[in-house]
């Protein structure tokens, strides 16, 4: 009988977005496209937010081949306007907002800080920081009007502490945690919850790409030395975090900046 009753719990804890309209940012690629498909598989209504048509398309039709529903929207984070729109088009599409992973960003173009060009640092802190502020701004805005939601935001490892030659990924990424807790402030007492995941090295993409490069390839192996379950992660064990703080079962975790790392913090 515990057996029956375990398996019927596993069950809704599956489905746990059940009917959620969730947005995710940079759902093209790594971390945003499996989470997105782990949140379609959890039964959430998900808008596919990327830069790129390609990504935000492949995404689409991998949710919709194993059942899930799904709408794509183009934005660029560093466009205000974008965003605007972006959540505009999820409250049109589906009458309601009620989670978004704001996921989207760049990684660090490897320089010591003295070599930053002020055009890097404003791009990657337009992007990876104030493109959460603006998210933040209007998904709140939109789930203020439809009773509440859950938002959490992807900062990283290097939320709480740093690598070298990367000021401008480290200084946006502690943002994006103050930014959390900002707004977790804010808006915890109006049935709005705002958090943040902390990924360790995933094997995404950006990362197997810079991994051709010697100097990150050399940092990477000293850091995954740091993931003591002895591994990088996998895209969707993000995905499987953020969707847990996404949904209901969630309800007393406001404003915590939770490591998924494969323990590298701790160490
Ligand atoms: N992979 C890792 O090891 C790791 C570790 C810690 C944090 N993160 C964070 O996870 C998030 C996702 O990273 P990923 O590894 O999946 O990278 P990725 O490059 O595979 O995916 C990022 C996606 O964001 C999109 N994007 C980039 N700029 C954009 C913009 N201006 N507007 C809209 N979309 C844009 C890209 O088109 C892409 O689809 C990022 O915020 C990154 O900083 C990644």
């Amino acid at each position: 009988m515990q057996q029956v009753a375990n398996r019927a719990d596993s069950a809704t804890a599956a489905r746990n977005l059940e009917g959620k309209t969730i947005i995710v940012t940079g759902a093209g690629s790594g971390i945003g496209q499996a989470s997105a498909i782990v949140f379609a598989d959890a039964g959430a209504n998900v808008v596919l937010s990327d830069i790129s048509a390609e990504g935000a398309n492949a995404t689409a039709d991998i949710i919709r081949s194993r059942g899930g529903v799904a709408t794509q929207v183009l934005a660029d984070m560093a466009v205000e306007a974008d965003v605007q729109a972006l959540v505009r088009s999820a409250v049109d599409r589906y009458g309601r907002l009620d989670g978004a992973f704001n996921n989207a960003g760049i990684v660090q173009v490897g320089k010591p800080l003295h070599e930053l060009s002020t055009e890097e640092w404003e791009r990657a802190l337009r992007i990876d920081l104030t493109g959460v502020f603006w998210c933040i701004k209007y998904e709140v805005i939109a789930m203020k009007a439809s009773g509440g939601g859950a938002i959490v935001n992807t900062a990283s490892s290097v939320g709480q502490i740093a690598t070298p030659n990367a000021a401008e990924y480290v200084a946006a990424k502690h943002g994006v945690v103050g930014l959390t807790r900002a707004a977790a402030a804010d808006y915890g007492g109006k049935g709005i919850r705002v958090n943040a995941v902390l990924p360790g090295v995933v094997k995404t993409p950006v990362v197997t790409k810079l991994s051709a490069e010697p100097y990150f390839a050399t940092l990477f192996e000293k850091i995954r030395e740091r993931h003591s379950v002895g591994r990088f992660g996998e895209p969707n064990e993000i995905g499987e975090a953020a969707r847990w703080l996404l949904s209901d079962a969630a309800s007393f975790v406001n404003g915590s900046a939770m490591a998924v790392d494969g323990g590298y913090l701790a160490m």
